[in-house]
């Protein structure tokens, strides 16, 4: 990737996280199919439906800065989500592979807060305010999410015991 000022290294970015959430958007069936507890099965089906709408409000995000959204492969997303697989594949169903699942899950998360913290932060410093308001609420999400999962982890990972 290359890059000479914040407006292309802000472009590059948000063309990572949205080859980031549609890769997500592929792997949570996955992992709701894998997963024992209903609680976490919900949890999975619940994000999913959050990842589609932050697919779209990236779109809005391009949208606003007169860009085309693009797809920019995310190396970083790929290998978590292959490290998740490989468990899936490897193990059977158990509360155990659901305590993975969530510790997998909530890699992915972070990931995504790091990347949209960075870009709403390069938003407001551009004066995308558009794009702030957007990044903003998809960031919020995935803090919900994240803090989400904790709590079910309080109760999955001691019936893994
Ligand atoms: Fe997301």
């Amino acid at each position: 990737m290359k890059f000479e000022n914040l407006q292309e290294l802000f472009l590059h970015e948000i063309k990572d996280l949205y080859d980031a959430e549609h890769q997500i958007v592929k792997a949570l069936p996955k992992m709701k199919k894998a997963a024992t507890s209903p609680d976490l099965q919900d949890a999975f089906q619940e994000h999913l439906g959050q990842t589609e709408e932050h697919i779209k409000r990236l779109e809005k995000v391009f949208e606003s800065i007169d860009q085309k959204p693009k797809r920019e492969t995310c190396p970083a997303m790929k290998g978590l989500i292959a490290e998740g697989s490989e468990t899936i594949e490897e193990n059977k169903k158990s509360y155990a592979l659901d305590a993975a699942l969530i510790a997998s899950a909530q890699r992915v998360e972070h990931y995504e807060i790091a990347g949209y913290g960075t870009v709403r932060t390069y938003a407001q410093l551009l004066g995308y305010d558009i794009a702030v308001d957007l990044l903003q609420a998809t960031l919020d999400e995935e803090g919900d999410t994240n803090k989400k999962l904790t709590a079910l982890a309080e109760e999955i990972n001691t019936e893994a015991v």
